[in-house]
């Protein structure tokens, strides 16, 4: 069986720009925004038009390459100082997905490596090495697809619980926490999804749910408060989530709400799976306590999508992640496998 998915970016029929399917108009209007510059994607991230670890992170790539491409008259130094302007803002875009610097870091050494090439060669091969990241991406999510859905049991319909959206629009693929839901739908399982609301931003009813409708997969959506009954009452038969920075003992910084599942599902005896690609492990990160967390502006949650919904200037406590211990985790889905506890994290 095969599924309708989004393509959340992609060169565009010219090469000259990156098109992005606008998240933030979700579930609303589908509609592609031309991103012709590295500042230009450095707004889309930062304002969630592409948000999603892994989708961030491609997005970043081809942004460098954008800019390479608009200078390839430069002289070397004058090239490098502009392909160092373009990494130093898209690698700041986000704090907490450590895919944005994993792929930024990437595009940088391959100039860096090219020496003394000119910059029309050094533009031709980066723009070469961000096809082959988001080619990358893609090739990830159908190996943790496969991964994943082997954890699934073996009674049907099997009934998953998610948060946030790691499905295909977080990714150049077929998701991460949801991949393992799509490969398994596509070999003819019956899977149906509860996806976590996700307040404030809402990326669980406005693009999970979205998502899966457009799937065909039954998707309810669920006020992240009652999360906890489900499990408490036996709805779920397992968790899926995604990540945004693996660190080295196995601690996991997702969205908010993750970890509150993950204790949730410790004890209700439900398993609690991360899934991620190796582009989210950070060997460098030893615990969940270095990761930097994002915290989003106050009016998201004062005036969320233009609606007065608290005191115009109360204060607001806004992460837009947490951190879940690898204690709570019952395993981490990556393309390479399955890693189980104790957890000893290599990038
Ligand atoms: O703030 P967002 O929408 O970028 O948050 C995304 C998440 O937390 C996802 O669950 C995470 O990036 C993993 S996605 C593959």
């Amino acid at each position: 069986m095969s599924l309708t998915l989004p393509q959340t970016l992609r060169w565009s029929a010219d090469g000259r720009a990156v098109e992005l399917l606008d998240q933030t108009l979700l579930p609303s209007q589908e509609t592609y925004v031309r991103l012709e510059t590295s500042a230009q994607v450095v707004e889309a991230i930062r304002t969630l038009r592409v948000r999603g670890a892994p989708a961030i992170g491609v997005a970043a790539a081809m942004g460098v390459a954008l800019d390479a491409a608009r200078h390839t008259r430069a002289s070397r130094d004058e090239f490098m100082s502009v392909l160092d302007a373009a990494c130093r803002e898209l690698r700041s875009a986000r704090p907490t997905a450590v895919n944005l610097a994993w792929a930024v870091d990437r595009m940088r050494r391959l100039a860096e490596d090219l020496g003394d090439a000119d910059a029309g060669t050094v533009a031709c091969k980066l723009y070469g090495e961000a096809t082959a990241i988001l080619e990358k991406d893609q090739a990830m999510c159908r190996r943790m697809g496969e991964h994943g859905a082997a954890l699934l049991p073996d009674h049907e319909p099997v009934r998953v619980l998610t948060i946030c959206n790691a499905g295909a629009l977080a990714t150049a693929g077929i998701g991460t926490a949801l991949a393992p839901v799509y490969h398994a739908v596509g070999q003819g399982r019956s899977v149906s999804v509860h996806a976590c609301e996700t307040r404030p931003l809402l990326q669980g009813s406005r693009i999970t749910a979205w998502e899966l409708e457009r799937a065909g997969v039954p998707c309810t959506v669920v006020i992240d408060s009652a999360a906890p009954l489900l499990l408490r009452d036996g709805a779920v038969d397992i968790v899926f989530t995604g990540a945004d920075r693996i660190a080295a003992n196995g601690d996991v910084a997702n969205k908010v709400g993750t970890y509150s599942l993950a204790v949730h599902a410790t004890q209700a005896g439900v398993p609690f799976y991360v899934v991620a690609p190796s582009s989210t492990l950070d060997a460098a990160t030893a615990t969940g306590a270095d990761i930097e967390i994002e915290h989003r502006h106050p009016d998201e949650v004062r005036r969320g999508f233009g609606q007065q919904t608290a005191p115009a200037d109360v204060a607001v406590y806004a992460p837009a992640f947490d951190v879940t211990p690898a204690s709570l985790i019952t395993g981490i889905v990556t393309d390479r496998g399955v890693l189980r506890p104790p957890y000893r994290i290599e990038s």
